[in-house]
């Protein structure tokens, strides 16, 4: 497995692989990786020629200078994990390869980066287009891959991907989850052992959401939840929303049709922890 750090060299990499007829499958990431991330890296090893996974903790996307700070670094448990899953090249730049100059670009989402994450993290999805179409140009992926795990993420980088005719299949892979269903996160390894222990209340309230749903009022199971949520000692709620999966907009009955998903933000201390279900499928 190459590992490189400079982008004309990423760049130029690519394009032969894909002189030579070979297609190119991309995972962007943050590092510090889990199974989650290793199970994009295996989708794209099966349905490609070759792997590139990028591993940038990209400060653009992070509202939060505290949170950027202590965002966990393990690049050499990354590579051997990488090397295991057999994904060909890591793409490592140092933050002045992606960053010559200070960013300015504002993109336009509508409703999708208004809402839920959007709301609460501002500039968060536009640092997080900035990176992505910067990845995409240096590594001109014909496949990425993405978790629904962030979902709103996702309904971002499709909408980047329509807006600016990016030339790049846009994959997604179903959440990876602990054993007691809390979905893998890069963030659970800064949680005590009693939260911890606590944390599987998450995905626990969004099977029950799933349960009440069909009879429920959106407004009266949002109460329910909130309450669930904030009756447990270690967590606090940031939201709970339910949207339809593709306009990213809160409804506002119940809509058996149309593909409904319920996302949902906790603080357990300081860590923030998200989480999502699609409630009618
Ligand atoms: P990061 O948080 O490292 O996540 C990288 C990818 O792994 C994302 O597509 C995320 O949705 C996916 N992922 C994380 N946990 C998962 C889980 N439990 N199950 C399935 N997939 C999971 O998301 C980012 O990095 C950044 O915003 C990035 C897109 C790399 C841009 O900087």
């Amino acid at each position: 497995m190459e590992i490189i750090n400079n982008a004309a060299e990423m760049h130029a990499w690519s394009k032969n692989r894909q002189k030579e007829g070979l297609i190119v499958g991309f995972v962007p990431t943050m590092g510090a990786l889990h199974k989650g991330h290793i199970e994009l890296v295996n989708h794209s090893v099966k349905e490609n020629d070759v792997t590139v996974c990028s591993i940038f903790v990209n400060p653009v996307q992070f509202n939060n200078p505290d949170d950027l700070e202590k965002y966990p670094r393990t690049f050499d448990q990354d590579v051997a994990m990488l090397r295991d899953a057999a994904c060909d090249l890591v793409f490592y730049p140092p933050v002045k390869e992606m960053y010559p100059e200070p960013v300015t670009r504002q993109y336009d989402f509508g409703i999708l980066d208004k809402v839920m994450e959007g709301r609460y993290r501002p500039g968060h999805f536009n640092g997080v287009a900035i990176v992505v179409k910067k990845l995409f140009d240096i590594v001109v992926p014909n496949r990425a891959y993405f978790g629904e795990k962030d979902f709103q993420q996702l309904a971002i980088i499709r909408a980047l991907a329509k807006q600016e005719t990016l030339d790049v299949e846009i994959v997604s892979c179903p959440i990876v989850r602990e054993p007691d269903g809390l979905a893998m996160s890069t963030r659970n390894v800064r949680l005590s052992k009693v939260q911890r222990v606590h944390a599987s209340l998450i995905y626990n309230t969004l099977l029950f959401a799933k349960k009440m749903y069909p009879h429920t009022q959106p407004d009266e199971l949002k109460k329910e939840v909130e309450q669930r949520i904030n009756n447990n000692p270690y967590m606090q709620l940031e939201y709970f929303e339910i949207s339809d999966t593709e306009t990213l907009e809160p409804i506002g009955q119940v809509k058996p049709p149309k593909p409904v998903i319920a996302c949902i933000a906790v603080y357990m201390g300081e860590v923030r922890l998200i989480d999502n279900m699609i409630l009618n499928l």
